[in-house]
């Protein structure tokens, strides 16, 4: 299996060079790919530096910050041009450890899934270190986003993940507007809608010691709207599609609709 991980950056010239050295250590066969928003604080150049010195690293450079969901369709872009099976979204800020890495590609293995969770919230699953207010937004917006979407899974917004790479060549990448955090789940409902078969396993998140969250109140809002909007698109085709005759619905499913 060719794997390349996918290390989004703004402003990580403090954790970048760990979460490298610790991927690179943890699976030593896969590729890295810095995809960096062209940071003032030269974390590009860091990224630079890295690729210089090891093969394994490659960096896309960005004109400017432009959010996290364009800056890994951008990564995704570049696996699917390159002969990538795996690809795997990562912080880079030490809060998704290199050392569950085997275990979530070992699973999408054994099952066979388009897409496996790295989850903070199955059994197993913890966060480390969170104010009570960030717990809350996250469970918070995991349960709202289970319950407008209907997805099967506990943990939809999480940002440490393993796709099959042909189940991100079936996506239509030039779609995907989300710009901030509800890209994570974005991602997860179109894989589940289109009938990808989905996992979760244990992660343990440590909030990071260096550098800052870039999480802010316009990308919780984005995030509220676009679920909220997702989630009528997604009741209202329900209805429709019940509300279609029968012999039209045989006719659908027979490839004949
Ligand atoms: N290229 C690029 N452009 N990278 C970005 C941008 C951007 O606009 N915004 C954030 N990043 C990078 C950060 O540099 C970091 O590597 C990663 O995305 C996550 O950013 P954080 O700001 O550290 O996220 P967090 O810890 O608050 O949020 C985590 O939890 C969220 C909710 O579960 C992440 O895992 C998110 O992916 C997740 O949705
Ligand atoms: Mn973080």
């Amino acid at each position: 299996m060719n794997v390349l991980v996918i290390i989004p950056t703004y402003q990580e010239r403090e954790t970048l060079g760990e979460a490298v050295e610790r991927t690179r250590s943890a699976v030593p066969g896969a590729h890295l790919l810095v995809v960096d928003d062209a940071s003032p604080d030269g974390t590009g150049d860091l990224a630079d530096d890295l690729a210089a010195q090891d093969a394994h690293v490659h960096v896309l450079h960005r004109a400017g910050k432009d959010g996290l969901g364009r800056a890994y369709v951008a990564g995704f872009r570049w696996a699917l041009e390159r002969d990538y099976d795996v690809v795997v979204e990562m912080d880079a800020d030490g809060s998704h450890q290199p050392k569950h890495l085997p275990a979530l590609l070992a699973a999408l293995e054994e099952t066979g899934a388009d897409l496996v969770l790295g989850s903070r919230w199955v059994p197993g699953g913890e966060v480390v270190n969170w104010p009570a207010s960030r717990l809350m937004l996250s469970r918070g917006g995991n349960a709202y986003t289970r319950l407008a979407l209907g997805l099967p899974v506990l943990d939809a917004t999480g940002g440490y993940r393993v796709y099959r790479a042909a189940a991100l060549a079936r996506l239509p990448l030039e779609q995907i507007h989300s710009h901030g955090y509800c890209f994570q789940v974005d991602m997860t409902r179109r894989i589940h809608a289109g009938g990808g078969l989905i996992v979760e396993r244990p992660i343990t998140f440590v909030e990071r010691r260096l550098g800052e969250s870039k999480m802010s109140r316009a990308i919780v809002l984005e995030a509220l709207w676009r679920v909220t909007a997702w989630g009528v698109a997604y009741r209202l085709s329900r209805l429709l599609g019940r509300a279609r005759p029968r012999s039209q619905q045989a006719a659908d499913e027979a490839g004949h609709g």
